[in-house]
């Protein structure tokens, strides 16, 4: 497995139950969504050092089922930062303890905002890439906030005032 620890990076493992899955065995996807929110916000509470709340989660891919009594690991770890907002790329991977490995099962891009005491967005140490794959999931958040200015503008523009 690669090596999945240091700054701006963490990492929860379990194991799939019973209740997380449907009738064939497979976990819901809505079980899988609300793991990305916990392992995303573990991450960046963990290099804000306060609250967190998610603003957005996206470019979420669903690759291949996990089946109850897998191991589950959420791999998560910063990317970019803002002012408040941390980017935290979220990589799942599962597999059957009994044999050797894991295959990545779905990952995602999503978005935490630290909030001071007050509830306002609050700054956070700035995250600097030091490896290639660093830099390159780097530009990938990057890319990502400008692909989203402009789907939010077109957005705005069919919906209207929903006031
Ligand atoms: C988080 C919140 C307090 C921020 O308030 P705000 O008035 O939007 O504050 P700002 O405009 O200064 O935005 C704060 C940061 O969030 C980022 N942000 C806000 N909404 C975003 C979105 N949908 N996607 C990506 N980034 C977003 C801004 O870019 C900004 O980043 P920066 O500080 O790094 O430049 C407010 O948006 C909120 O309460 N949202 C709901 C959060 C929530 O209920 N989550 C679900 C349960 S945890």
């Amino acid at each position: 497995m690669e090596q999945h620890s240091g700054p701006g990076k963490s990492l929860l493992r379990f194991l799939t139950e019973p209740s997380h899955v449907n009738f064939g065995g497979k976990v819901h996807g809505g079980m899988v969504m609300k793991w990305i929110d916990q392992a995303g916000y573990t991450c960046a509470a963990q290099w804000s050092g306060t609250y967190c709340v998610t603003v957005y989660v996206g470019s979420l891919h669903f690759l291949k089922p996990i089946m109850v009594g897998s191991a589950v690991d959420m791999r998560s770890q910063v990317i970019h930062t803002g002012r408040s907002s941390m980017h935290i790329f979220i990589d799942i991977f599962a597999g059957d303890p009994r044999e050797r490995g894991t295959h990545r099962c779905a990952y995602c891009l999503a978005v935490f905002v630290a909030l001071g005491v007050d509830g306002r967005p609050m700054p956070v140490p700035q995250w600097v890439p030091a490896s290639e794959r660093e830099k390159a999931l780097e530009r990938y958040a990057l890319r990502l906030v400008e692909h989203r200015k402009q789907m939010d503008a077109e957005a705005a523009e069919i919906l209207g005032d929903a006031t």
